[in-house]
């Protein structure tokens, strides 16, 4: 009795985080589940969208969020070549859980992706964040393709001084 009391209490509790959730991905609640709302709280204070949302730095962070994490067209150069901000929404919408918690951590991404933070990051955050932008949805294009360091990029770019000789 014991246990089919607590069976349905843990069915019950699932079906309203998953309602919670679809509410919260069709817009028709400001709020999502404890677990997306630490994504979203992780994203804003880790600096994802500093770099992966197109002109979030330039606007203080006053960019819609339906736009946050679908990359940007603006690269980074250096003696790495030129590397843009993944869409990370469409990224993640091709994964399951458990591929970007492998991802994250063996991520050796180029510069300047700090992917030693992501690997530095808990199982538990990482999560949040899969949960947040999961939740999110897919929207946007790919960035463009990392261009080698012998050839020239063709949109704009930020340029990182070559090392020292
Ligand atoms: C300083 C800018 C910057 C910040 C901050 C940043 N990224 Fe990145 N990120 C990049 C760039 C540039 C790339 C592309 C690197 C490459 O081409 O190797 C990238 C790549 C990635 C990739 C790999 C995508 C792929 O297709 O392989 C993931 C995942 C990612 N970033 C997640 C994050 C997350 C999560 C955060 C926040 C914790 C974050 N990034 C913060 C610049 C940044």
């Amino acid at each position: 009795m014991a246990l089919l009391r607590k069976t349905i209490a843990g069915a019950l509790l699932l079906t309203v985080a998953a309602s919670a959730q679809m509410a919260w991905a069709a817009g028709k609640s400001k709020s999502g589940p404890p677990v997306i709302e630490r994504g979203r709280y992780l994203v804003r204070i880790t600096g994802c969208n500093d770099c992966h949302t197109s002109g979030y730095a330039m606007a203080a962070g006053k960019v819609a969020e339906e736009h946050w994490l679908t990359g940007d067209r603006l690269g980074w150069k250096g003696p790495w070549g030129t590397t843009y901000p993944a869409n990370l929404r469409t990224f993640m919408a091709q994964m399951t859980e458990k591929e970007w918690i492998d991802f994250a951590r063996t991520a050796q991404s180029r510069p300047p992706m700090p992917w030693y933070d992501l690997r530095a990051m808990s199982t538990e955050d990482l999560r949040a964040i899969y949960r947040y932008v999961k939740a999110s949805g897919p929207m946007g294009e790919a960035a463009p393709a990392y261009v080698p360091p012998e050839q020239e990029p063709q949109g704009p770019f930020i340029l990182f001084p070559q090392p020292q000789k």
